[in-house]
């Protein structure tokens, strides 16, 4: 089976393209590299054995997007591309709603002129808005408090109109809970541009030296040490979560599932967490809340479970050493 990962060369996408090439899937990889570089496919042939066929292409740019499917029968489709920062997407709307949003509707388009009905879309908990009660179900309702949120609330309406429309497509969106973590290897990991803005990245650069000291944003959470609880997800378990997907739905229609791992930590558990981990201490200051952060989001994967028998199997000491093991490997060049 042939499979398009776009978005491959990024941090979820390389992760799962090494899986699927792993479990002997053909995989090609589209990306334009505004937030990665081609030299992880080089990585992902180092790690695997074999170097994805790659395609420069940006999503939007429909001609681009079809000789892919010329050149290639593609069977299915997992679609990481798009922008993801929280922060940006309120400064730059309009460059969110149109990366995100078009580039999902080109590529749709162009799947069924050539007949590829199958979609995997990584949506995300942001969807969840800040839920009244945890955990969270697929159920829940869904609204969103950012430019960001609301491409992916939009991208899975889209989808899930275009199977209304059609029954052959086979549309799964996966809530994705908070990844972090990296390949064992150490040679595929998270590697944001600038300061980071999410924990573990930033974490890493405070332990490289590179930054002076984290800043914990807010301990007054109705939370167990009053910061912020989420549920984190080794990013190699939620690459196996799309193999599983591919593999057990192979019905048309819409499929949801959340993708996390039902145990919530609080920003000081991790802390203390990758210190104990990586030995290696991690200041921190307390500072003032996050406009926006919600106090604990944590997923009800049981459906997933159920469903795909896919399960979470790496624990947090596994997150902590693999993201510094990246970092000492790969970044600390
Ligand atoms: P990433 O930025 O590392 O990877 C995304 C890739 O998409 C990048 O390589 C980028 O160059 C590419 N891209 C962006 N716009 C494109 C376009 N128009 N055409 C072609 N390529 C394009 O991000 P990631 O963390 O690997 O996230 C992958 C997906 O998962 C994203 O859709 C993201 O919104 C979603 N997600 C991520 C998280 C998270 O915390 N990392 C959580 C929930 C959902
Ligand atoms: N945090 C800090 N200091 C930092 C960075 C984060 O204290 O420097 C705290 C946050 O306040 C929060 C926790 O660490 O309590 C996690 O924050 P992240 O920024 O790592 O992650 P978020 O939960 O805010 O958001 C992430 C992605 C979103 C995605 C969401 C899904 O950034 O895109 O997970 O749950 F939608």
């Amino acid at each position: 089976m042939t499979i398009l990962v776009t978005g491959g060369t990024g941090y979820i996408g390389s992760h799962t393209a090494v899986e699927l090439i792993q479990k002997g899937y053909e995989v090609i990889i589209a990306d334009n590299l505004c937030n990665s570089s081609e030299s992880v496919l080089d990585k992902i042939a180092e790690i695997t054995g074999t170097k994805p066929k790659f395609y420069l292409v940006d999503l939007t740019d429909k001609e681009a997007t079809r000789k892919i499917f010329e050149e290639n029968k593609i069977d299915a489709v997992i679609h990481f591309a798009g922008l993801k920062a929280v922060g940006e997407s309120c400064l730059k709307p309009l460059m969110y709603y149109y990366n995100n949003i078009a580039s999902s509707v080109v590529l749709a388009e162009v799947m069924a002129e050539y007949g590829c009905k199958k979609i995997i879309f990584s949506s995300s908990a942001t969807v969840y808005g800040e839920p009244e009660t945890v955990p969270i179900t697929e159920d829940f309702p869904i609204f969103t408090t950012n430019p960001y949120g609301t491409t992916k609330l939009m991208i899975e309406r889209i989808y899930t109109d275009l199977a209304k429309s059609d029954s052959e497509w086979n549309v799964t969106l996966l809530r994705y809970f908070n990844p972090i973590g990296a390949h064992s290897s150490g040679l595929i990991g998270e590697n944001p541009n600038g300061i980071p803005n999410n924990l573990m990245p930033y974490i890493v650069k405070v332990a490289l030296g590179e930054l002076y000291q984290l800043s914990v944003f807010g301990n007054d959470y109705d939370t167990h040490d009053g910061t912020g609880v989420r549920d984190y997800i080794h990013v190699t378990d939620l690459a196996l979560g799309h193999i599983a997907a591919i593999e057990k739905l192979t019905d048309p229609g819409v499929h949801i599932f959340n993708l996390g791992t039902g145990t919530g930590y609080s920003v000081l558990d991790i802390v203390k967490a990758f210190e104990k981990a990586n030995d290696i201490k991690v200041p921190y200051v307390i500072t003032a809340r996050r406009p926006g952060d919600v106090p604990i989001l944590l997923a009800d994967p049981s459906k997933a479970e159920r469903e795909l028998g896919w399960k979470t199997k790496l624990g947090l000491e596994d997150m902590c050493r693999s993201s510094w093991n990246f970092a000492k490997k790969t970044l600390n060049k």
